[in-house]
């Protein structure tokens, strides 16, 4: 797992970015893996920036989400496909028949969740996947003492998750989806790179258990353990209740340049 410790969320933006636009420049049909939530939101930005500068193109991409609310209307301004289309891929030259995400609407909802599977295995499988990271630990919506082994299906939201979600629902917990279908965390690690950003005091907790802490489903991320290429960037307070700050700050620093990135 390659820790990264930046200083501020423009930088940690900056980084993933460049990742991403690697895969851009590397891939004939690029698959990506987007993620919701506020963390990855300057990395998009940044990539909507180099999209206006000619940098790079998502014309013969894919992308995927990671997860999506249960029973909010497809147009609801809240619905991850909404949010995703407002914040990043009407914002580029993605083709809008190219994005993807569960089917949170379906009468269906096993069947959205498999078919959705289907979908990501059709594609080759996803190159990059952005991750965020919940405060209990969870990615995508896989809460903790999900599967390991989990795949694509419904999941009920712990009511902490709900409560930190209530900000994009006007402070209202009881307006958040009590459930959702997320991509598994076997689904997940199937990605040939995960990329997690987190920034921000509230995400040390996690992200110490994350990285030096045991495997365990209580801490979902914990599962990218598991994973042989793994980027986590996180600023200085997301950084704060790690142990081994030194050593991940001299293994970055001096990364070699054979290195794959
Ligand atoms: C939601 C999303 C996750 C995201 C998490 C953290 O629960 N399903 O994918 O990582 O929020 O969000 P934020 O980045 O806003 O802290």
């Amino acid at each position: 797992m390659e820790i990264v410790i930046v200083d501020s969320p423009e930088e940690a933006a900056n980084i993933a970015a460049d990742a991403i636009e690697r895969v851009l420049a590397t891939s004939p049909r690029p698959v990506l893996g987007l993620a919701t939530g506020s963390s990855p939101l300057p990395t998009y930005r940044e990539l909507i920036e180099r999209h206006r500068r000619g940098q790079l193109s998502l014309a013969t991409a894919s992308a995927f989400l990671l997860d999506e609310y249960v029973g909010l209307p497809a147009d609801h301004p809240e619905a991850y496909r909404t949010f995703i289309r407002r914040h990043f891929t009407d914002q580029v030259d993605l083709p809008p028949t190219a994005l993807f995400g569960p089917d949170g609407a379906s009468d269906d909802l096993a069947g959205a969740a498999a078919s959705y599977e289907r979908q990501i295995a059709a594609s080759g499988g996803i190159d990059l996947q952005l991750l965020g990271i919940g405060s209990d630990g969870h990615i995508g919506f896989n809460e903790p003492t999900s599967s390991l082994g989990s795949r694509t299906r419904i999941k009920t939201l712990t009511d902490a998750t709900r409560a930190d979600n209530a900000r994009f629902f006007a402070d209202d917990t009881d307006a958040v989806p009590r459930h959702v279908i997320t991509q598994g965390i076997a689904t997940i690690l199937e990605a040939r790179h995960l990329v997690l950003i987190a920034t921000g005091a509230s995400k040390a907790a996690p992200i110490a258990l994350t990285i030096e802490g045991p495997l365990t489903a209580m801490v979902p991320a914990s599962a990218l353990q598991l994973h042989p290429h793994v980027t986590v960037i996180i600023d200085e307070p997301a950084a704060a209740a790690l142990t081994l700050t030194d050593y991940y700050r001299e293994a970055y620093g001096h990364k070699p340049g054979w290195q794959r990135h």
